[in-house]
């Protein structure tokens, strides 16, 4: 008798497993994440195994009381786990037994753990890409107030960080806006990616009992089985789509971050960040640094190592399971927990920063960025263009001589600069007029951006409504 006939596959065993083996083989630390999505599963199958008359209805009705029970032992944290088990489903099994006796060895026909851990990481993927989604919307919900809040403060655009043109500070926002509505997307398509069921395919080439997968996948909210037992078992494009949608995301915090560090220091001063979102240092007691900020664009590297890890995971398995994959989850759990960590993280800081728009005003006025709008202007009065380029040149260098701001100068100043400047020319340098100029579709003049909070409202609420139409 072997001492570790508990095992699963006891039966084919004179041996026991090497202490150091168990635990090296063991994923329990990482896939007890997904204890309910794997009642759930076993909860499907079998009422599709009474359904097909695979097994009697008594049984099935003690073994989903079973699973019931265990379902609690684990809600309420009074599961006792034992290091022998190699993961959750075989943990759960042996609870479920300890509890219903022999008949609990009626859950596993018609079934192997390949085809189960796949049907619990689908499930799981599908309720931590909801989860990343509502986080995704709460920060969109953030920009969007302060967009509203801060609607006309004018601060300087950047091309190559140099001041290029003035924007309003709601554009600049709205622009993460977008780019969070397409982590939005990405996050959908990794859902859909994991909304088919793999249940009833057995170890790869299906099983000789007459199951019912449709049966079992509609129960489980998938919207459809994958044609393939194969392909069934042994694919992880869900997670790895996950993964990805994790990672752009993340790239997205990362620049969104960048700026708040610039933003919040002393040379720019654009804001301040709240003091709930900021540390002091041990040795300078003059400082305040955007740790919040810093620190989410470093995990930004932990992500991207957590999608090449899996990435490499994949890479030349043969067909179908391989023990590799059990490899997977450990990254994308990190990923996905790392994500919405950040989200709420930067979500808070959004929300609570204060936008000083005096030095947003005074550093939009630096940089001579009216320069294209004064040339613009002499043109539109009949100037050729090249001769226009010149004059203005010349007194973008007289106000740097003289330590001025293009909208410093007089009237008097452009008239002597050329002649073709008019009464009207002052209005050409204009910080606001020279951002409310740029009305077409997508720029940053007022009414255009007016139009653009009103699409972003309503990509809001199409996400809103998603969210709550959608079951976890
Ligand atoms: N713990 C395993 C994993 O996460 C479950 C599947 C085991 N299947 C097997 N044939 N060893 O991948």
């Amino acid at each position: 008798m072997p001492e570790d006939a508990k095992k699963a596959w006891g039966g084919r065993f004179e041996g026991s497993l090497d202490a150091f083996v168990t635990r090296f083989g063991s994923s329990l630390p990482v896939d007890r994440a997904m204890w309910e999505s794997d009642i759930r599963g076993s909860i499907a199958h079998v009422r599709m195994l009474a359904a097909q008359g695979i097994v009697p209805d008594a049984d099935a009705r003690a073994i989903e009381a079973g699973l019931a029970a265990v379902h609690a032992d684990l809600a309420e944290g009074r599961f006792v786990f034992d290091d022998a088990d190699e993961d959750i489903h075989m943990a759960i099994e042996r609870a479920l037994t300890a509890r219903v006796g022999a008949v609990g060895g009626k859950l596993h026909t018609a079934r192997s753990r390949n085809d189960q851990v796949a049907t619990d990481a689908r499930l799981h993927a599908k309720a931590l890409a909801l989860d990343l989604i509502t986080g995704v919307a709460a920060l969109q919900d953030s920009l969007l107030a302060v967009s509203d809040d801060h609607f006309g403060v004018v601060m300087p655009g950047y091309t190559h960080l140099q001041k290029a043109q003035p924007v309003l500070l709601s554009h600049h926002l709205l622009a993460y806006f977008w780019m969070f509505e397409r982590d939005i997307a990405r996050l959908r398509h990794a859902r859909d990616a994991a909304d088919v069921s793999p249940l009833g395919s057995a170890a790869l080439a299906g099983t000789t009992f007459a199951v019912d997968r449709r049966m079992v996948a509609e129960e489980l909210g998938f919207s459809d089985v994958i044609p393939n037992s194969l392909d069934a078992v042994s694919d992880r494009d869900f997670l790895l789509d996950l993964v990805y949608a994790c990672s752009v995301a993340m790239m997205h915090l990362s620049r969104l971050c960048e700026e708040l560090v610039l933003w919040s220091s002393d040379e720019f001063g654009f804001i301040v960040m709240d003091d709930g979102y900021a540390t002091g240092s041990s040795i300078m007691p003059q400082k305040k640094n955007p740790d919040v900020a810093e620190l989410v664009r470093g995990k930004t590297g932990r992500v991207y190592g957590d999608l090449v890890g899996l990435l490499t995971v994949m890479k030349g398995l043969p067909l179908a399971y391989n023990k590799d994959m059990q490899e997977d989850k450990e990254g994308v759990f990190d990923a996905s927990s790392t994500l919405a960590d950040c989200l709420a993280a930067c979500a808070g800081m959004v929300a609570t920063l204060t936008v000083v728009e005096d030095r947003m005003r005074v550093g939009a006025g630096g940089g001579f960025m009216a320069a294209t709008d004064l040339a613009d202007y002499l043109a539109a009065n009949g100037v050729p263009f090249r001769e226009a380029h010149e004059i203005v040149g010349r007194l973008v260098l007289e106000c740097e001589r003289s330590g001025r701001t293009l909208q410093e100068l007089s009237l008097e100043n452009l008239h002597a600069a050329s002649p073709a400047f008019g009464a009207d020319a002052l209005s050409a340098v204009d910080l606001d007029a020279v951002v409310s100029r740029r009305g077409s579709e997508g720029g940053t003049g007022h009414e255009a951006v007016r139009a653009q909070l009103l699409l972003a409202r309503d990509a809001a609420s199409v996400t809103a409504q998603w969210i709550g139409s959608t079951k976890r």
